[in-house]
């Protein structure tokens, strides 16, 4: 039976009368001797102090208890974290500003390297193909076409060249990657010869000069018979050429002993006058250096 009595200290055995003394030190003189309640299961009496201490230290295990069992709570719902993140005591469930709980997509795939063409081939550089609509005709025909300020500095060559009596001809002037196959291929076969053979006089195609709409062949309209042969730099139309092309910013491709060990072009000529014909053709050159 449960029971309720009052605590007068002058009840209790002596030894117990000291503790009870001791304990009840912290409190107030003034409520010292207020009826207390002690309930026991047996109905006797249990000392204050102790009592007090007991339901403190449980409130306190309480406390602590509902603090845990609210953190596991939210460790719980985190199943994404790393084992390791899952373990550091969180104070407030707000997520670490570094961990996005959101679901990542998977990694994007690598995109595939584009295909290049390689630096080099038979001592030839890659060239892109110019623009339609960067092509002039350079001839009423309209067989002939170089990019815009190309020809109109070739034109302008060709009126200075005939006021001195030369008679400059356009041989070939833009050619498409397309064109070329038939040029490089086709004659090959003609002609029986073997790779490096044909690669000596004629570029590959997508590594003609002849592509980027700045390349010109030249012959002398007084000797046909020179056309696309070393003899035409016995012409009059060469040796203008080799003492004036530098003023229309013309300069010669395959002069001999070249570099890129193409057969001597007396006839091959470019343009170097803007900024993109200089670095299609001295960037492609360093390529091959490097
Ligand atoms: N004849 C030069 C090398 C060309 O085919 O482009
Ligand atoms: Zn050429």
């Amino acid at each position: 039976m449960l029971g309720v009595k009052p605590l007068k200290n002058s009840s209790l055995p002596k030894q117990a009368q000291t503790v009870a003394d001791g304990a009840t030190e912290d409190i107030p003189e003034a409520i010292r001797d207020l009826p207390l309640v002690a309930v026991t299961s047996s109905g006797s009496s249990a000392k204050p102090g102790l009592f007090w201490k007991m339901l403190g230290l449980a409130v306190v295990a309480f406390c602590t208890a509902l603090v845990i069992n609210y953190q596991f709570g939210i460790l719980a719902h985190r199943s994404d974290l790393p084992v390791a993140q899952t373990q550091i005591p969180l104070i407030t469930p707000t997520p670490s500003p570094s961990v996005s709980l959101t679901p990542q997509p998977a990694s994007s795939p690598t995109p595939a390297p584009t295909p290049t063409l390689p630096d080099n081939l038979l001592g030839h550089l890659p060239y892109q193909e110019a623009p339609e609509a960067e092509l002039k005709s350079i001839t009423a025909d309209g067989g002939h076409r170089l990019r815009q300020a190309t020809a109109e500095a070739y034109q302008e060559m060709e009126q200075a060249a005939r006021s001195s009596g030369v008679i400059l001809v356009p041989i070939s002037a833009f050619r498409s990657v397309k064109d070329q196959e038939t040029v490089f291929f086709e004659i090959k076969a003609q002609r029986g010869q073997v790779t490096t053979k044909r690669a000596q006089v004629s570029a590959p195609p997508g590594y003609s000069e002849h592509h980027t709409g700045y390349a010109i062949d030249i012959g002398d309209g007084n000797r046909p018979s020179t056309d696309l042969s070393v003899s035409f730099e016995e012409t009059q139309a060469y040796q203008w050429l080799k003492d004036n092309a530098a003023f229309y910013s013309f300069e010669l491709s395959f002069p001999k002993d070249n570099p890129q060990g193409v057969s001597y072009e007396p006839w091959h000529w470019r343009f170097v006058g803007d900024r993109h014909s200089l670095e299609t053709f001295y960037q492609a050159r360093n390529r091959k250096e490097n």
